[in-house]
């Protein structure tokens, strides 16, 4: 005997098939975002940048190199401590600084300034860093990427921006 289809029955499966395809199409959706805004990223703009107020003048002895910490321009509200970046900020005059990032730029170590030998020092690959920033040995590829740098009404401000790494533009 062959089994007959109810009209209630036709209705609750073509709903259930278009509810599937529903859903289907959602997640592929939600699932194709992320490497549609990685294609895209190049032509949305600049990563944000932010001047961040980092000390008064008068903090920073003329050829001193100190460790500053600051947010990052990137950070959302929720970031917590993982928004806070540092940088070695060396004095060079009356009004002019030098700003490196903390971030080695082999893998994103922080460096440590070791004042008596005049060098930075990476902690994860033995990374060695000039006091100008250039490499003196070990793996990082380039420099130490510098942020820029104003005193505005007497405060030392930073201009930050994401963590640099390789071939960061921030300088
Ligand atoms: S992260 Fe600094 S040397 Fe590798």
């Amino acid at each position: 005997m062959e089994k007959q289809t109810s009209p209630c029955n036709a209705d609750r499966r073509s709903f259930l098939n278009r509810l599937s395809l529903g859903l289907a199409g959602l997640v592929g959706a939600a699932m194709s975002l992320p490497p549609v805004a990685y294609v895209l990223s190049p032509l949305v703009g600049k990563p944000p940048r932010k001047w961040r107020d980092v000390g008064d003048l008068g903090q920073f002895p003329i050829g001193e190199t100190k460790l500053v910490q600051f947010q990052d321009a990137t950070s959302t509200a929720w970031a917590g401590d993982t928004a806070k970046t540092g940088a070695w900020l060396r004095r060079t005059g009356d009004e002019e600084f030098i700003a490196f990032s903390v971030n080695c730029r082999h893998l994103g170590c922080p460096v440590r300034w070791v004042n008596d030998a005049k060098l930075f020092m990476c902690p994860c690959h033995g990374g060695v860093y000039y006091s100008d920033g250039e490499v003196a040995a070990g793996p990082p590829p380039e420099a130490l990427a510098r942020y820029p740098v104003r005193v505005v009404d007497g405060k030392v401000e930073i201009e930050t921006s994401p963590i640099p790494l390789t071939t960061s533009d921030i300088t």
